[in-house]
This record gives structure tokens, sequence and C-alpha cells, in this order.
């Protein structure tokens, strides 16, 4: 058993409310118990487990099922005092109470304060790898390592130090994918969606799930970011909204524009894809979402699901559950994931594949 008793979580700055309310009832469902500590603002949530090993929870709790952590690890307790001239000797001293890693992974809260302290946290970790690797604290870096070592800078006094398994915790630091907004794409949203099939669709399946000749149906289409990575992809679109597409787009002869309501239009064929961003309730885009599902309209869907401002957690929660219900009653199998992006505001986004 190992001596770490804490998870890190980190999440959107402001949802750390979300995120503890979940990761406690994931841990309960997992038979441990503990109590969360969170600071409204702070980008992450710190969770004591009590009397429990957290290194075996963030083997056993599915990172996918999290929806609004975006990266893990399990460590000690914090750093807190840790001294200028010699930080490596203290990180190193709880380096040795965790399972051997062949890389380390930089990470700072995604905050305005976080993200400065992104240099001196790589120039940190340049200087712990090879300290612990002369310390037989570190493998080779070439070795396949089960854990990767993440090292969470809060300041330069003040840091965590811990691992997560590499094929159960996000592959990127922090969780966030560096993605470039492509200049012709008509709105920033477009990043939603290459974002969402980043964290759903593995990049070796990229070329059979979203392959060209695809028919998709972009719901609150307009003016077309979404419906320009689906045009991107080779496939042909048909948009519902009652605004404006970008003409551009509409040149490209893949895009069929319907000023219809996105709560009542149906494709008269099923199609491969179908994406929604309308603004709406929750429960409204999960209803339209199980009569899409239930009457074989789409294979493949990717929905975003507004959260209110209060009881965020619990909306959610309810939307998804409330849709497993449904497929589960009409005997449907699928598989339902949901998570808040980097790109999510007030929102979170699910991908519904059956
Ligand atoms: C957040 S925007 C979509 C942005 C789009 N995904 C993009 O990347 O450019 C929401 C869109 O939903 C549309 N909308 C809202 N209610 C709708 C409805 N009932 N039917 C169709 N479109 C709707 C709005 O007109 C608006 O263009």
């Amino acid at each position: 058993m190992s001596q770490a008793d804490t998870l890190i979580l980190l999440c959107r700055s402001g949802f750390e409310g979300e995120c503890a309310s979940e990761i406690s009832d994931v841990v309960a469902a997992a038979g441990a118990y503990g109590y969360p500590k969170l600071e409204k603002g702070s980008g992450y949530v710190c969770f004591h487990i009590q009397g429990g090993d957290a290194v075996d929870l963030v083997s056993r709790i599915r990172f996918d099922d999290l929806i609004f952590t975006r990266q893990w690890f399990a460590c000690l307790p914090g750093l807190v005092d840790l001294p200028p001239k010699d930080r490596l000797t203290p990180l190193a001293e709880q380096v040795a109470e965790l399972p051997q890693c062949a890389e380390v992974v930089v990470e700072t809260p995604d905050t305005t304060d976080g993200r400065e302290l992104q240099g001196f946290g790589r120039k940190l970790a340049s200087a712990l790898a090879p300290y612990l690797r002369q310390h037989d604290l570190m493998l080779p870096r070439k070795s396949r390592a089960k854990y990767r070592l993440h090292l969470f800078i809060l300041s330069g006094r003040e840091m965590f130090v811990g691992v997560a398994p590499v094929n159960n915790s996000a592959a990127l630091p922090g969780g966030i994918p560096r993605l470039k907004f492509p200049a012709a794409a008509p709105s920033r949203s477009t990043l939603k969606l290459e974002e969402a099939w980043h964290w759903f669709i593995p990049r070796d399946q990229w070329d059979t799930e979203l392959a060209p000749g695809m028919r998709a149906v972009d719901l609150g289409a307009a003016p077309g970011g979404w419906t320009w990575q689906l045009v991107k992809r080779g496939m042909f679109v048909t948009a519902i909204d009652n605004g404006p597409m970008n003409e551009d787009l509409m040149e490209t002869g893949q895009v069929e524009h319907l000023r219809e309501d996105a709560f009542t239009y149906y494709p008269s064929k099923p199609v491969d894809w179908m994406v929604c961003d309308v603004v709406e309730k929750p429960a409204r885009t999960t209803a339209m979402v199980i009569d899409w599902a239930l009457n074989g309209r789409s294979r493949n869907m990717i929905f975003n699901l507004k959260l209110p401002m209060k009881q965020r957690y619990v909306e959610a929660s309810r939307c998804l559950a409330q849709i497993r219900e449904e497929l589960d009653a009409a005997g449907i199998r699928g598989i339902l994931r949901a998570k808040q992006l980097y790109h999510d505001r007030e929102e979170i986004t699910c991908w519904l594949s059956l």
C-alpha cells in the first residue's frame, strides 16, 4: 500500500464545487471515504482519503467517467514551505514513497496566476528528473512505466508531486489540448468540437469514425464553426439554424442549410453524426438526444448540456442518468461520456455512440 492519501483534481476555475461533489460520490461508490478541500476559483480540488490508498483509487476509478475533472493524480499531502535554495530534496523524499515513473509532467492551475508559473515549473522539472534518476527514484526516459509523475505547482514554495496511471489520466498536461484556432473557421466554437473529438475518439479511429463521405446534422449550426469541422473531415452536413451560415462554408457545396427548429427537425434517413450546440435547458436537449437515439437517427452524437447557475453537477448527472436509463429500457447498447472541456464555459460536452 502506498503512503499517498491525497487526490489532486484539476478543473475549470469556478467549477471546484462540482468537481468536489463528483469525486466525493465516486470515491464513496469505490468503497473509500474522504473529504474535499477547495478554494473557489483556484482551478483544483484536494481530496483527502481517510485511511486509504490514493494510488489504488486512481487505478480503480475510471478517469473517463469524471465530468468535471480534466486531470488527476495521487500524492502525499502538499509541500507547503519549500526552501527556495533546495526544493529537490523534499520533492525527492515524497517521490520515494510513490511508484516509479519514466517522465515528469508539469502542471499549474488553469488560472491567470497558474499560467504565469509554467516557465518556472518547466525549469524545476528539468532539474528534478535528472536528480531523481541519479538517486534511482526514476526510470530511464524510454522505459514503459505504468505511471507518470505529476509536478503541480501553486507557487515557488507550495507544490504537490504525485502519480497517475498513464492509461487512466489525461495524456496532455492539465488535460488541455493546445489547439490552434483555424483562421478560416467561422467561429471560435469550432475548437469545442475539435477538442471533443480529441477526448472521445481515439486518434487511430479518426479515419473510420470521422470519415469523408459521412452524413452529419448540425443542430444550432450558425455561423458554422462546428459545420466547418465536419466539412473539413469531408462530410456532408445538414445545418439547422434560423441564423445565417458563413458564405465560404456554403460555397463548399457540402452544406445544406435549413431554417428549421432543432427540436422538431429530423433527417429522413439515419445519419452518421448529429452534433448540437443549441443554448437550451439541459432537460430539453436530453429529451431530444433520447428521441434521436431511440429512433436510430444517428449512430454518433456530440452535444452540449448548458448548465444552470446552481446545481450544475446535480443537473448534469440527472440528464446523463436519464439517457442511460432510457437506452437500457429500450435494450440499446451505447457508450455515453461527458467532460467539461477546456473550451467549454458554463457547459459540458457529451458523446453518445450507439
Ligand atoms: C452557440 S450558437 C452555435 C454556434 C455554432 N456551433 C458554431 O460553431 O458556429 C447556438 C445557435 O443555436 C441556434 N438556435 C437556438 N435555438 C434554436 C432552435 N430551436 N433551432 C435551431 N437553432 C437554434 C442559434 O440561432 C445559434 O446560432
